[in-house]
């Protein structure tokens, strides 16, 4: 496995880049190029491969520790060389300010390189502030990438602890794209697969060849090679560089069409698949060159005929589910083409919910302002203050109308914090807020009066202070209309007629007096009863028990495992039930440990011929694509028979895509599965 680790570092991390220096390099305008864990004193540094400008994580993030990559391993990039992992607390974010509106490209980099000594990858989630973006289950050095449009100037990217393990990151970029590419009205758009371009072009290829920084990895998919020396214009929004519109493919075969075979994660995935096209060879005039393009059977382009010279960009408009964890792309020639489908590049997005809405901004700004003033150093506080609900902050309480409505904070109590000096004026912009708790605090100056203008507030409690002075006249008034505030043991306080410090203040609180009476205590539940019944539930919980985290994995699998024939049989006894059927071969119904069900799916005998190495390359290219591959429980290829086995949701529509009933694939499963073995076949060699 020697060669297939340094594929997976290689790909990962890079060392595969073009290394050439490219003299006109764009402008990295709005990048937010982030090396985690890096000394501040080292920073900035311009990364000599890229001319990247990368800077320390530090003033980004208020948790964390500092880790070195424990192994000898190179890296081409210096950013992958330190990391910041977070021991402590449950979440840990950094908030950066990004341009609201603005489609970011987020690509969160992972280089574990056994930093602890522990040599056991990390799992963990990333959240993009109150949404769940993925749950990271590492099992080689990778980036996971999304992207995503900002609803606020503030960015909160969060490192959610989720098991034993603890998280930790090497880099963090931020590239703004343009508008008009990549559209994320209908959730953001989270990378599967490595973007990937064709032809025999051979580097890695990102900044400064791609303005945008997206990181091309060459596949060649054992067909045709096309590539030219011509300049290729590229006018669409997507700005394909020129090094990946210049290579591509085209069927060896002439007659047959174009296909891949991708994974996804589960079978309610949606997907969004953009293609890259430019017709880089030359054609004579009686040429045609004319193609649908095809998403798990449906056309999503009809007779397409790639521009000369010209990079063009084609994709579903609407996401896009796909049978059975698994997707095809296919490119099928038309009755009127005499040349194959062409293709330069391929990239593929699930579409994310991410249906929570922030707390409201001003809380958060109160809430921030609050932290400064005393100086708060609360572990918890990090990230959005109320959702997820399970990791909302220490002391505050919120309320949750829906998922699209911003909770706002309702309940704060920071009593016994040690808090020092005046009570902030910030507390006034919490302007939902109900109850108030700063007891037993070293809290000096007089009560401020804002305190009882606050129409939501209900109950101060300011027991156990240092406050001095007289009570405001408001709140009295306040009083009546049901406020509770409590002032004891702050000895310096007047409340009543006696208090002559200010003599047009003389005022008694009934609930101040030291020594509560029978009555007050009656007029309190009386309070809260009326107070209760005003204020319907607030919180809505259809909305609030969903987001439960962290996340449950209901994955059976921990490890792609191989099965035998037999096993498989045993499986399914003895293939009993079918669950569809097409031109590859049959999938059938089983389950796992009698339990788990999960779907098998059997090619067809004569299919298998020359896969001697299914094995080892299956076993690659599952790793290479790990991240889209949890749904796949095992495989079998035991004499000629090869299976593969799924998860299986019994809900799932599998029949009807694999059975072909939606329009049928015009590729066979055994060619799909051609295409993906000699790809990895093709990386092995690359790497030598
Ligand atoms: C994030 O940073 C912005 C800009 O510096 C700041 O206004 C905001 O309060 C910060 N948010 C949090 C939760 O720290
Ligand atoms: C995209 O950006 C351009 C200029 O940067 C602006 O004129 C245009 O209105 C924007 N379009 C959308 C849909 O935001
Ligand atoms: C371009 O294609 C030709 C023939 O197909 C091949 O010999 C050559 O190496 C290719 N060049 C590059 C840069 O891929
Ligand atoms: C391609 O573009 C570059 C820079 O834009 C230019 O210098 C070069 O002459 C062009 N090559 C061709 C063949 O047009
Ligand atoms: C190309 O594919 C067609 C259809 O599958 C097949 O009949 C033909 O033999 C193939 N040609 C070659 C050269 O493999
Ligand atoms: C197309 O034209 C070229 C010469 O321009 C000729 O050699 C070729 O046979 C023609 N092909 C077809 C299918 O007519
Ligand atoms: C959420 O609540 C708001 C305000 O009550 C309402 O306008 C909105 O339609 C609700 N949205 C959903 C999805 O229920
Ligand atoms: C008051 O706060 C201190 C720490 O500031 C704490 O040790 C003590 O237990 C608190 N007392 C009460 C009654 O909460
Ligand atoms: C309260 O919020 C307003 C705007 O929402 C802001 O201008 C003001 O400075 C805030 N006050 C405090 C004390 O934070």
């Amino acid at each position: 496995m020697g060669c297939h680790c340094k594929l997976l570092l290689a790909v990962s991390v890079g060392i595969f880049a073009i290394i050439h220096i490219v003299q006109a390099q764009p402008d990295q305008q709005g990048f937010i190029s982030l090396d985690c864990g890096l000394p501040p004193g080292e920073s900035p540094y311009t990364d000599p491969v890229t001319g990247l400008t990368f800077s320390s994580d530090a003033e980004f993030i208020r948790s964390g520790k500092r880790g070195e990559p424990g192994d000898t391993v190179t890296y081409i990039y210096r950013q992958y060389k330190d990391l910041r992992y977070f021991p402590d607390g449950i979440r840990n974010c950094y908030n950066l300010t990004v341009n609201k509106g603005t489609n970011y490209l987020i690509r969160a980099g992972f280089s574990y390189g056994n930093y602890d000594g522990l040599n056991v990858y990390p799992k963990f989630d990333l959240h993009v502030g109150p949404n769940m973006w993925i749950a990271v289950d590492l099992d080689n050095d990778d980036d996971r990438e999304i992207i995503y449009m900002s609803k606020s100037n503030s960015l909160q990217i969060c490192l959610v602890k989720t098991g034993s393990t603890i998280p930790m990151i090497s880099t963090l970029e931020l590239r703004p794209l343009r508008n008009d590419s990549y559209t994320t009205q209908l959730g953001p758009l989270n990378l599967i697969y490595r973007r990937a371009y064709t032809g025999n072009s051979g580097g890695f290829i990102r900044y400064p060849d791609d303005v945008f920084d997206r990181k091309w990895v060459p596949y060649n998919w054992f067909e045709t090679n096309v590539n030219t020396t011509l300049n290729v214009t590229s006018s669409n929004p997507f700005v394909v560089p020129d090094a990946v519109s210049r290579s591509g493919i085209s069927p060896k075969n002439v007659t047959l069409p174009l296909g891949f075979y991708m994974f996804t994660n589960h079978d309610s995935d949606k997907v969004n698949v953009y293609f890259h096209f430019a017709e880089i060879q030359t054609l004579n005039a009686n040429d045609t060159r004319e193609f649908d393009i095809l998403l798990d059977g449906d056309i999503i382009h009809k007779a397409y005929s790639p521009k000369v010279l010209q990079s063009e960009t084609k994709y579903n408009i609407s996401p896009q589910k796909c049978g059975f964890g698994s997707c095809d792309l296919d490119l099928v020639r038309t009755q009127r083409s005499n040349l194959p489908p062409l293709i330069n590049a391929i990239e593929a997005f699930t579409v994310l919910d991410f249906p929570y809405a922030e707390t409201n901004p001003d809380d958060v700004a109160a809430m921030k302002n609050i932290q400064e003033s005393y100086g708060l150093n609360i572990i918890s506080w990090q990230g959005d203050p109320c959702v997820p609900e399970l990791l909302k902050w220490e002391d505050l309480k919120c309320s949750y109308t829906n998922k699209s409505t911003p909770p706002r904070i309702i309940s704060l109590d920071l009593s016994s914090h040690g808090l020092k000096g005046v009570i902030t004026h910030a507390f006034q912009n919490l302007t939902e807020l109900q109850k108030l708790d700063l007891s037993n605090n070293s809290l000096t100056g007089e009560v401020p009066e804002f305190l009882a203008s606050m129409k939501s507030l209900s109950i101060i409690n300011l027991n156990w202070n240092d406050l001095t002075g007289p009570l405001p006249k408001t709140f009295h008034d306040r009083e009546k209309s049901g406020l509770k505030l409590t002032v004891q043991g702050n000895s310096r306080i007047c409340a009543d007629a006696s208090c002559k410090v200010n003599n047009n203040q003389k005022y008694v609180l009934p609930v101040v007096a030291s020594a509560a009476s029978v009555l007050i205590i009656i007029a309190m539940v009386i309070l809260i009863l009326v107070f209760k019944k005003k204020r319907p539930t607030q919180v809505d919980s259809s909305s609030t028990v969903q987001h439960v985290l962290p996340k449950s994995r209901q994955s059976i699998i921990t490890q792609t495992k191989r099965f035998t024939y037999s096993e498989v049989a045993a499986l399914t006894d003895n293939f009993e039930r079918v669950l569809g059927e097409g031109g590859f071969g049959v999938v059938y119904h089983g389950s796992l440990n009698g339990t788990q069900p999960i779907a098998v799916k059997l090619l067809s005998q004569s299919s298998v011929q020359g896969y001697k190495e299914f094995k080892a390359e299956v076993e690659l290219l599952l790793r290479v694509h790990h991240v889209n591959l949890v749904s796949l429980v095992g495989y079998c290829d035991e004499e000629g028979h090869l299976a593969l086995l799924y998860e299986y949701a019994p809900n799932g529509d599998l029949k009807q895509h694999l059975s072909g009933e939606r329009g049928g694939s015009p590729l066979k499963w055994s060619s799909r599965l051609k295409i993906v073995v000699e790809t990895a076949q093709d990386i092995i060699e690359q790497i030598g």
